[in-house]
Parts: C-alpha cells; sequence; structure tokens
C-alpha cells in the first residue's frame, strides 16, 4: 500500500529527484539502522580501492538506530521525518571547517519557505521557540577526503508522538502535514549547492550569527572532551567558533557541545539524551 501523499515516500523522493534534475546521485532506502552509517560504509568501499567516493545523497524512510551527536540517539519513526545523509568530498580543511556553519544554514533558508523561522542553536540544531526541529551530525572519513553529513528534521509528529517536550516537528509549527518526500529532496540538494557556491568565510559567520538564539551575554556552558566550562557568551570569532568568557579569560570552541544554554536559547533535543 501507498504511504500517504505526506509522508515520505520512496517513489515520490525519486520522482522529485527526476523532475528536479538534482545533481547528485540519489538512494532512497525503506529502512536502515543509520543513513550515517550506510554512508560509512560505502565511503569505506571506496576509500579502500584508494578511489574518492561519489557525491551521494542518501535518504531513508525510517531508521532503526539513528544517531545524534555525542552518542545520542536520533528518534527516526518510518516515513514521519527527514533522515539524510550526504556522502561528500571536501577539497581541503577550510572547506571542511566551514561545514557547520554552510549546512545549518542551507536547511533554515529552505525551512524559511515554509514559513517556519528557523534559528541555530551553536554548533548546528535547528531549533524553533525554543524546542528542537532538527539536528546535523558531520564525521569526517579519511581527513577531509570524505565527509558525511548527516542531518534529521521532525516532520508530521503530533505533539504526543515527539520524543521529548522540547522537540518540535513541522507539522506542528505550520499546522499542516508537509509532503516531505519533495522536501527531503529539496533539502539536500540546497546544501549540496550551498556548498558549490564561493562564499568568503566572514560572510558566513556573519550570516550564521544572525541566526544564532545565543545573544551576548546568555550564560552558556560548554563542554569540550570531558571539559566543562560556564561562561557568558562573547560571539562568534572569525571561523566561527564560539567565543565564551569565563572566570578565568576567554575561551573558544570549535567543537563543544552545549549543555544548557540560559537566555534565548533553552537546551532542546529529539531523544535520547544521556543525563547530563
Ligand atoms: C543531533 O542533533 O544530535 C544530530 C542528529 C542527526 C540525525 C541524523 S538522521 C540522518 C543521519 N543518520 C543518523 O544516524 N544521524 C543523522
Amino acid at each position: 500500500m501507498r504511504p500517504p501523499a505526506t509522508e515520505l515516500s520512496l517513489e515520490a523522493c525519486l520522482d522529485r529527484h527526476r523532475l528536479s534534475g538534482g545533481r547528485s546521485s540519489l538512494a532512497v532506502v525503506a529502512t536502515v539502522d543509520s543513513t550515517n552509517r550506510l554512508a560509512r560504509e560505502v565511503a569505506r568501499a571506496y576509500l579502500a580501492d584508494d578511489c574518492l567516493p561519489p557525491q551521494l545523497v542518501l535518504l531513508a524512510r525510517e531508521q532503526t538506530a539513528g544517531r545524534g551527536r555525542r552518542g545520542r540517539s536520533w528518534h527516526s519513526p518510518a516515513g514521519q521525518g527527514i533522515y539524510t545523509s550526504l556522502l561528500l568530498s571536501m577539497p581541503d580543511s577550510e572547506a571542511l571547517a566551514a561545514l557547520p556553519l554552510r549546512v545549518p544554514l542551507a536547511l533554515c533558508e529552505v525551512l524559511d519557505d515554509l514559513g517556519v523561522d528557523c534559528a541555530i542553536k551553536w554548533p548546528n540544531d535547528l531549533v524553533v521557540g525554543g524546542r528542537k526541529l532538527g539536528g546535523v551530525l558531520i564525521e569526517a572519513l579519511a581527513g577531509p577526503r570524505a565527509v558525511i553529513v548527516g542531518y534529521g528534521i521532525n516532520g508530521s509528529q503530533e505533539e504526543a508522538e515527539l520524543p521529548q517536550p522540547d522537540a518540535t516537528s513541522l507539522r506542528l509549527l505550520t499546522g499542516t502535514p508537509r509532503d516531505l518526500s519533495s522536501l527531503a529532496v529539496d533539502l539536500a540538494e540546497a546544501v549540496v549547492e550551498r556548498l558549490t557556491v564561493e562564499e568568503p568565510v566572514r560572510e558566513l559567520v556573519r550570516a550564521y550569527a544572525g541566526r544564532s538564539v545565543h545573544r551576548p551575554g546568555d550564560r552558556l556552558s560548554c563542554r569540550q572532551g570531558d571539559e566543562v566550562e560556564v561562561g557568558r557568551f562573547v560571539g562568534f570569532d572569525e571561523s566561527g567558533r564560539l567565543r565564551l568568557r569565563t572566570d578565568e579569560g576567554e575561551r573558544v570552541f570549535s567543537s563543544a557541545e552545549m549543555l544548557s544554554a540560559r537566555g534565548a536559547a533553552e537546551t532542546a533535543g529529539n531523544r535520547d539524551a544521556p543525563g547530563e
């Protein structure tokens, strides 16, 4: 039986991709443990033969073990959300470093067209009204040669179907079920497109800062490895690293994890955050 038109469907994704003349190869699977894990397997097979993996978009209708950052899981019920991994080759480490800025920006720009006023909670959570709509998990393989950009967006869940109270979905935000198949393909194309645009990092940082939920003076806790620092948000530096004023002076975080944020941003998630 065909799923409802609003649910993510394999055929509808492939149709949309064909019609839009998408530049990347697209593979859509009904169910997989994790699209990031699958993308890694594909990449490894190429790298083992000393070949650069092809640019590939992987979509799943369902993930049985969707992964979030820092060992969290990503709740991925069949047809109800967008679960995507892009397999990309990065020309250099600068391009790799800009990914955490470019990817959430591209996603937000597409979501703008749905009337969803999406902000970014550093490093790359998509947040609306303090509740998490989506998240990004970027994993590098073999240095900058192959990178997996995974993202999940909560789609058609009702309040009671969301895994935790600080999550939200497109359906709750827009009041109507969305055609998730078209949106999934459009989002992937927007991300791929944004990666090809030459844009000075300073412009990227400016755009990113304009979307940030954090305001100067907000009290934040940042984790890097086992270390947790508490301080006041200062802003972003010229490469998009987060500046935190602590009692010991200023610290910059390039891949730290926000533990909590008081002020404009409260923590928000999809699910199964280990106790923090
Ligand atoms: C986070 O906010 O913690 C990041 C969530 C990333 C979830 C996506 S869903 C598609 C891709 N495959 C995964 O296993 N994870 C990412």
